[in-house]
C-alpha cells in the first residue's frame, strides 16, 4: 500500500509534505508533487500536513479520486526528488480545493484514465 497525491495538489504545490516525508519519496513536477509508491511506507505523515488535503492513503481513496494511483505510479519514476527547497506556487491559494484540476493539465501529465 502506498499514499498517494491527488488532483488537489495541481497548481497549488505547498509543499508542506516534502518535510514531514522520512524516506523521500516525493517527486516533483512543474505544478504539482506526486508520491513514488515504490518507496512510500505509509507512515501518513504528509496527510496532515497538507494544507489543500491533497494526500490520502491508497484503501481511502474516493471514487473520483482513483485515476490518482495510475497518476502517481506512472510519473513519479520519471521525475526529480522533491526537496525542501520546493517553492510553493505563487497562485496557489487560488487554486484551492478547485475541481477539476486534473483536466487543466497537457495530456502526458494527466490521469491516463481522464
Ligand atoms: Fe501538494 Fe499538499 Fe504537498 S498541495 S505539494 S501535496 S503539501
Amino acid at each position: 500500500m502506498t499514499h498517494v497525491v491527488t488532483e488537489q495538489c495541481v497548481h497549488c504545490k505547498f509543499a508542506e509534505c516534502v518535510t514531514y516525508c522520512p524516506v523521500a519519496c516525493f517527486r516533483e513536477a512543474d505544478t504539482f508533487l506526486v508520491i513514488e509508491p515504490e518507496e512510500c511506507i505509509d507512515c501518513g505523515n504528509c496527510v496532515e500536513a497538507c494544507p489543500a488535503d491533497a494526500i490520502y492513503p491508497e484503501a481511502e481513496l474516493p471514487p473520483d479520486l482513483q485515476p490518482s494511483l495510475e497518476w502517481n505510479a506512472r510519473l513519479a519514476p520519471g521525475l526529480p526528488l522533491a526537496t525542501s527547497r520546493v517553492e510553493p506556487l505563487p497562485d496557489g491559494e487560488a487554486w484551492r480545493g478547485r475541481p477539476g484540476k486534473w483536466h487543466t493539465l497537457p495530456p502526458d501529465r494527466a490521469p491516463g484514465s481522464l
